[in-house]
């Protein structure tokens, strides 16, 4: 008999972890979050925080969403990203970055209703954990978690309170494992990966200083430092990080894997911060420094029985991109629901096979991503004459000889501007982080063929209802008072959604037929002239791909589980047919 029981045990309260309470909070699931720490992370390490993920806390509550913003940095301050000998030193070149190029920022505006923002995790932490214990999560703090055992009904967990010293066992239907890049849950679960651990060192040096006169007239989340070294290790390059504007920062900077791993004592961490800000004998207020490891590693299988893994656990990468939090809060949004159906006995058991076959692939393509960015940085060192193995003094008159008259040096700077424009499949790459397409047993595609990419598809997003992608965003309209209101938005919260036309009622009538004879959570929406929500300027007509009397029929998670281009003679036969595939019923 174990000490506590809850319907699922998540170990963790990381981004992943404290998203997935929330949500399944949200969607009435008991569950309990526990975390070795008295506390939640201490360190500002992730921030990038984008479009998809504002989705994820915007289907968490409007009021979730204006939270994150209220403590964001916006994101018409992330953009300049700096390339430069230090930052009161000589600059070599920028380029706009994370959807402030107003070209991608129209992209950005068309694809969803949310906007990409600096978010310390400091910050998000604890909004997603407070969500969740408002919400009704459980959370057990300086708990830590020490093996469970499976069986056919559940699994049993044991965990130690730090405090007491006392082992405990907690009984769950599922267990979670969220407990990050070193996790016991995936190791115990047996969880297969492929990749390595430690394919690079690297130090974080957080800290505050007033740096406003060297930035704030080039707002920018990053800027990059390129000096003798600065390629060693780390991610690439040199990093002076914004955390707060422009008086708190971080310092990312690399180690050689192979060498003994360095001390970093605050002599050292000022040292270093001196040398990348460029100002000799700059007081700077050491808030903590740190050493960490680069991984190229990602599990092949999330899953085994009743154990799921999820964010770190799964794909351990470096912070290139700005993925590895944004990805966590996603792999949640595509699990809770689909536990929660599980658990209201609402699903199949099978359904829960598709988050391994839907987010595997994604932890392979992030962790891909991310390390292939660093690597991308070798260019632009070489372009600046400072690859590995150059003398430093070689470096600097390579590095002068950029600003000469000859044509030499004019090819040199050519090759600057291009290995710099190339970066931004790190710092732009909107299709890495809004193009993913399921496939799995929970969509169904009746054999539609997927469209083709149009344009680069790490660089753009590209719209589509092809069963499996995200739903687009397109406003919509309100009736009774023209508020805009996004595709998105009628979505969501736990449910399914139908979406048709005008002509296409009687899809809407049969879904919410087999919903009520199924038991499930379905909301319809007739968009049309005169109907709650009006599609005045034909956004939506241009990107649906259905006719006025087809449907969409979306998941709560976004993404369209099937759609019908138009009517059906037998409408109800249909949903019933899909609904019951999708669900695993
Ligand atoms: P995370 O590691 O955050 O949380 C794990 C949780 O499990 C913690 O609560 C821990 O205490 C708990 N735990 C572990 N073992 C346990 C045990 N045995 N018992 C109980 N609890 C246990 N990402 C991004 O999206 N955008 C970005 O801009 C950046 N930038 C960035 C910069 C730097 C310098 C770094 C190092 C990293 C980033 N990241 C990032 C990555 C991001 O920080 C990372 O991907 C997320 O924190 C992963 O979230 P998880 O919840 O999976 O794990």
């Amino acid at each position: 008999m174990a000490d506590y029981t809850t319907e699922v045990l998540i170990i963790g309260t990381g981004p992943a972890g404290s998203a997935a309470a929330a949500l399944l909070s949200g969607y009435g699931i008991s569950n309990m979050v526990v975390n070795r720490y008295r506390w939640l992370a201490n360190t500002p390490r992730a921030h990038i925080t984008n479009q998809r993920t504002m989705e994820v806390l915007r289907d968490l509550g409007r009021e979730v969403e204006d939270e994150a913003y209220m403590f964001a940095t916006h994101q018409d301050l992330m953009g300049e990203n700096i390339f430069c000998e230090s930052i009161a030193g000589e600059e070599i070149g920028r380029m706009k970055a994370w959807g402030t190029h107003p070209l991608s920022r129209a992209e950005h505006q068309m694809s969803s209703p949310t906007k990409m923002n600096d978010l310390p995790q400091t910050f998000m932490e604890p909004l997603l954990f407070k969500t969740a214990c408002q919400r009704g999560t459980e959370a057990r703090m300086s708990t830590e978690y020490l093996g469970h055992v499976q069986d056919e009904t559940g699994v049993t967990t044991t965990c130690k309170d730090r405090l007491s010293g006392r082992e405990f066992t907690i009984r769950s239907k599922y267990l979670i494992g969220a407990d990050g890049g070193r996790s016991l849950v995936a190791e115990h679960a047996g969880l297969p990966f492929e990749g390595k651990m430690g394919v690079g060192g690297s130090m974080n040096i957080h800290f505050r200083a007033d740096l406003s006169k060297y930035v704030a007239h080039r707002p920018s989340v990053l800027y990059w430092v390129m000096q003798p070294g600065a390629d060693v290790g780390g991610i690439g390059m040199g990093l002076v990080r914004m955390v707060r504007p422009w008086n708190e920062w971080l310092i990312v900077w690399g180690y050689d894997i192979n060498a003994p791993e360095p001390e970093v004592t605050p002599e050292f961490a000022t040292n270093v911060a001196r040398q990348l800000i460029g100002v000799p004998d700059l007081e700077i207020d050491l808030i903590s420094a740190s050493v960490w490891t680069v991984n190229n590693y990602y599990a092949t299988r999330t899953s085994n029985g009743r154990v799921y893994c999820m964010g770190d656990a799964i794909h351990r990468h470096p912070p290139s991109n700005g993925l590895g939090s944004n990805t966590s809060i996603q792999d949640a949004f595509n699990l809770a629901w689909k536990l929660a159906m599980v658990l209201k006995g609402q699903a199949g058991e099978k359904l829960l096979d598709s988050y391994d076959a839907e987010r595997a692939p994604v932890a392979k393509q992030i962790v891909t991503r991310a390390n292939q960015s660093i690597a991308e940085t070798g260019p632009i060192f070489a372009a600046l004459g400072m690859a590995e193995g150059v003398s430093p003094e070689q470096m600097q008159t390579n590095l002068e000889a950029r600003t000469e008259g000859t044509p030499e040096a004019e090819a040199q700077r050519e090759a600057i501007r291009k290995a710099i424009a190339f970066k931004k499949y790190e710092f732009d790459a909107h299709g890495v982080e809004m193009n993913q397409r399921y496939r799995s047993e929970a969509v169904l595609t009746d054999g539609q063929l997927e469209p083709d990419f149009q344009l680069d598809a790490d660089l753009h997003y590209q719209p589509t209802t092809w069963p499996g992608a995200r739903l687009p965003h397109a406003w919509l309209y309100r009736h009774d008072n023209g508020a805009g209101v996004s595709t998105l938005d009628l979505c969501g919260k736990g449910r399914f959604t139908l979406l048709t036309g005008l002509g296409g009622e009687a899809w809407a009538r049969a879904a919410t037929q087999v919903a009520a004879d199924l038991g499930i959570d379905l909301v319809t929406h007739v968009i049309g002239p005169r109907q709650t929500y009006a599609d005045h300027s034909g956004d939506w007509a241009r990107i649906s791909e259905i006719r006025d009397n087809g449907c969409i029929l979306v998941r709560p998670d976004h993404h369209v589980a099937w759609r019908a281009t138009s009517a059906h003679e037998a409408p109800e036969a249909e949903i019933a047919r899909v609904l019951r595939s999708v669900l695993a019923l």
